[in-house]
């Protein structure tokens, strides 16, 4: 590959001209193949064009729908996008079997948002700590035009203070301010905020009589929002007597329950675990997260500190069995927006947001955190009862029969075949081989 300078400023077609030519025998397919999942109306095309940087094609990826998500008493039908086998499935799954029993329960805990000047300053920290009310009032009102739609609507800037980190590192301190930014997730509103934050510290500093020397520069490092958002909170869980959750082929329901909880205390005790089972309720977070246009690995990144916030890497999702009742739950930080990003430009984002009945911010967490249990609750009820690799090896098997282009009756015969064998591509073909000679 040769180094190339001005890539950025070559047209689409010139962009991929010059990757074919740097990579294949047979530039005019490679082109065509790009081209060919490009949008058929030139205006959508440039939307998703723009929606990033160097685009040369459209990346496509399955958009399922998960229907009869019964939450806090209404029908949902929940699109994923996803592009592993059996994730809608073991949601769909989950579904059903928890709307038979009184279906999702889900709060919102709270919304709180947060974001950090990190600055250093040489002097005493006595000083700046009893001054810092000065400042915070003219943050407040350097930042008043900023704000005014956001306070309008109910939310805008909740706190503003000063961090003593001098522990940590001689001289750190921060600005830690939080938020309230109701439908957006508020990434730009907050980094708005924090830059006008760190030029008020510094020219209040420049300007105030109390300081002299050094103490009248500090240093801004950074002015970022936090995707941590520990205070930015919703719950979803699910209820029934044990006798409820009825007979898993031959296990009952006592049984069940019993080697559920021990699964969920393993992946509360063991990090490698515990990895595993939350990558599992981010199945489905993240897939519902790309269909609504919001950021997957923000809210990730949230989940995975949130799941260490004891010092230990744990199960985002806890479980109990008292006085008969079994009980699963999750909590977990969720900052989504439903205005504001991809979610009223992307057209498949847009039809998401119809699909859900055009939630608000709140609802759209309860949505993810609901989502993210039935995956879950899919998940271990394979792994504890059939194992998992039964209803993989389903997936499996059509995905290799389709490789085989076998017909609908090849499916059906092949399909019956391995209710009671191993699949593996050699034994798929080898029965395909088999029906064939016979036919
Ligand atoms: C696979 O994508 C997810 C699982 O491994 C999750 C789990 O083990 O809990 C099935």
């Amino acid at each position: 590959m040769e180094i190339i300078s001005g890539f950025s400023k070559l047209s689409k077609k010139q962009k991929l001209t010059w990757l074919a030519s740097q990579i294949t025998d047979n530039p005019q397919g490679f082109v065509d193949e790009f081209e060919s999942y490009q949008h058929r109306d030139p205006q959508v095309q440039k939307l998703y064009d723009e929606f990033s940087e160097n685009t040369l094609t459209n990346f496509y990826m399955p958009y399922g729908l998960v229907p009869n998500v019964l939450i806090n008493g209404t029908l949902y039908a929940i699109p994923l996008v996803i592009e592993e086998s059996s994730v809608v499935a073991a949601a769909a799954g989950s579904a059903k079997f928890w709307l038979e029993r009184g279906g999702f329960k889900a709060e919102v805990i709270d919304t709180k948002k947060v974001g950090q000047v990190h600055f250093l300053w040489e002097g005493d920290f006595k000083k700046l700590d009893v001054l810092f009310d000065e400042v915070r009032e003219l943050m407040l009102d350097n930042t008043a035009l900023v704000t005014a739609n956001m306070r309008a609507r109910g939310g805008g800037i909740l706190a503003i203070e000063l961090v003593n980190m001098t522990h940590l590192e001689p001289n750190y301190y921060q600005v830690k301010a939080t938020f309230e930014t109701c439908e957006s997730m508020g990434a730009n509103f907050i980094n708005t905020c924090l830059e006008e934050f760190a030029r008020t510290l510094k020219d209040w500093a420049a300007n105030s009589e109390h300081f002299v020397g050094k103490e009248k520069e500090p240093l801004v490092v950074m002015s970022i929002l936090s995707n941590y958002t520990p205070e930015c909170l919703v719950r979803a869980w699910v209820e029934c007597p044990i006798a409820d959750l009825g007979n898993f082929e031959e296990m009952p329901p006592e049984m069940f329950a019993f080697k559920f909880s021990k699964a969920i205390m393993i992946a509360k005790n063991d990090p490698h675990r515990a990895t595993t089972h939350n990558k599992g309720i981010f199945n489905g977070i993240d897939a519902l997260t790309l269909a609504t246009g919001n950021d997957f690995r923000a809210i990730e990144a949230c989940g995975h500190t949130y799941a260490s916030r004891s010092g230990k890497y744990q199960s985002l999702t806890d479980c109990s069995i008292e006085n008969g009742i079994f009980k699963f739950w999750i909590e977990i930080p969720m900052a989504v927006g439903t205005v504001g990003g991809l979610t009223s430009l992307h057209p498949l984002v847009k039809k998401s947001f119809e699909i859900l009945g055009n939630p608000n911010a709140r609802e759209l967490m309860q949505m993810m955190a609901v989502i993210g249990l039935a995956q879950n609750f899919g998940a271990v009820k394979s792994l504890t009862t059939t194992g998992i690799q039964r209803g993989h090896m389903k997936m499996h098997l059509l995905n290799i029969l389709k490789h085989f282009e076998a017909t609908e009756n090849e499916v059906k015969i092949a399909v019956e075949h391995f209710k009671s064998n191993v699949v593996s591509f050699r034994a798929v073909r080898d029965v395909l081989d088999l029906i064939r000679i016979k036919v």
